[in-house]
């Protein structure tokens, strides 16, 4: 059993009150809240051990050295890379998801290839693949997906063939909630010979992974969606083809040799660490992932689960709300739209109630496209939320409805 009364405690923010109301924090599918030991341990570092990692001999650069490497080492564990070579940091998923496009396409991808996303994917995951297509003459080819929200994966063998380089899927949709069944579609994607891309973001954060047994080839996730800071992410890839790879961003840090003549690049992950990394927010993380790793993580899940339950129960009773993503893979996210209103004018008057969603198209238009509206309103659940906040917002949404309809 999860002791949520001792978990919000931990989260400072959420004792503030918005507009005089106490906040009811429902948007943590875009940006989850820090627990204090992460805000504490980016401040202490700010305070004690500021000092550019991987260059100066001097003690504050050794022990932030340190520690970023410990984060990194903290992460491998947490997603089940072999080794921490396979670890990358980066800004965030959506700049891993382009190391990749632009370093793994400019290697693999020829005229006449193609490249396969799904329907369901965040922009993140679809546009890069898109560019990259057109660059080299390649097709972006579809995974759609049925009204219930589940991927149509009795159709990816029609889209897969020898010149399908990249599979580009994720592992939750930030909009529906879906988590397809990932294992099926990687076993068919490397039969072809194509790498898959998994977009972590929510899944890594509603039931955890573990890449070594997906045996995915490469998987992107970030920071601040993991009660983590912002501006950081990770990219896990298998060595293999990391090293065959030709790196993204060049600068400091990733280069071995530099002449006029010739340059060589450092070992990975370093190779693909460009510039001063974000060593402060990396330790944030490794912070983040350790205070996850203090919980129970199944009793978070099952308490995520049947917060999901329960919202769904109640919102689907509201007259005119519309619920999308039905499957029974689903994780805590749950997108609506209501009869008659607007997305964000739901969104504001929520707002004024201290009631925080997410409203428009949640960087899914594919999504939005494929049920024919032009945005939604999304309540996504973190660890922290209640049964009570449910409640909160159901009791705001009638409100709403009282003073649109
Ligand atoms: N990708 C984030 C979301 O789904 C921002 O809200």
């Amino acid at each position: 059993m999860l002791n949520l009364h001792d978990i919000r405690k931990d989260f400072p923010i959420l004792e503030r009150e918005v507009y005089g109301r106490p906040l009811v924090y429902l948007d943590s599918g875009a940006t989850a809240q820090k627990p204090q030991c992460v805000i504490e341990k980016i401040n202490e570092l700010h305070r004690t051990l500021n000092g550019n990692i991987h260059r100066g001999a001097h003690f504050l650069a050794e022990q932030m050295t340190e520690q970023y490497e410990a984060a990194r080492e903290e992460v491998r564990r947490f997603i089940g890379a072999r080794e921490r070579a396979e670890v990358i940091f980066t800004a965030g998923a959506t700049a891993s998801l382009n190391t990749v496009a632009y370093s793994y396409c400019e290697m693999a991808l020829q005229k006449g290839d193609n490249i396969v996303v799904s329907e369901m994917e965040h922009h993140s995951n679809i546009v890069p693949w898109q560019l990259m297509c057109e660059r080299k003459g390649a097709e972006l080819r579809v995974l759609r997906f049925d009204d219930g929200g589940a991927l149509k994966i009795e159709t990816l063998a029609e889209l897969l063939d020898k010149r399908t380089r990249v599979v580009a899927i994720t592992q939750a949709s930030n909009t529906l909630g879906t988590r397809p069944e990932l294992k099926p579609i990687i076993d068919a994607a490397h039969a072809v010979g194509a790498v898959v891309v998994v977009d972590g973001c929510q899944g890594v954060v509603h039931g955890g992974v573990n890449v070594a047994e997906l045996d995915c080839d490469f998987y992107a996730f970030s920071g601040h969606k993991l009660y983590g800071p912002t501006g950081i992410g990770v990219l896990y890839g298998k060595r293999d083809l990391l090293e065959k790879m030709p790196p993204f961003l060049c600068g400091g840090d990733m280069v071995d040799r530099v002449s006029f003549e010739r340059t060589t690049y450092a070992e990975l992950p370093l190779k693909f660490e460009a510039g001063t990394a974000n060593f402060i927010g990396a330790t944030g993380l490794g912070e983040a992932i350790r205070y996850l790793q203090g919980l129970d993580l199944k009793a978070v899940e099952a308490h995520e689960e049947e917060l999901l339950r329960y919202a769904t129960e109640r919102l689907q009773a509201i007259d005119g709300l519309r619920i999308y993503g039905t499957d029974p893979s689903k994780c805590a996210i749950l997108s609506f739209t209501i009869e008659g209103t607007h997305p964000y004018d739901v969104g504001m008057i929520l707002d004024k109630q201290g009631v925080a969603i997410r409203t428009g198209q949640h960087c899914a238009e594919p999504v939005m496209k494929h049920y024919g509206v032009k945005g939604m309103c999304r309540a996504s659940f973190g660890l922290y939320n209640t049964r009570e906040e449910i409640d909160q917002l159901e009791a705001a949404l009638k409100r709403a409805l009282r003073m649109l309809r």
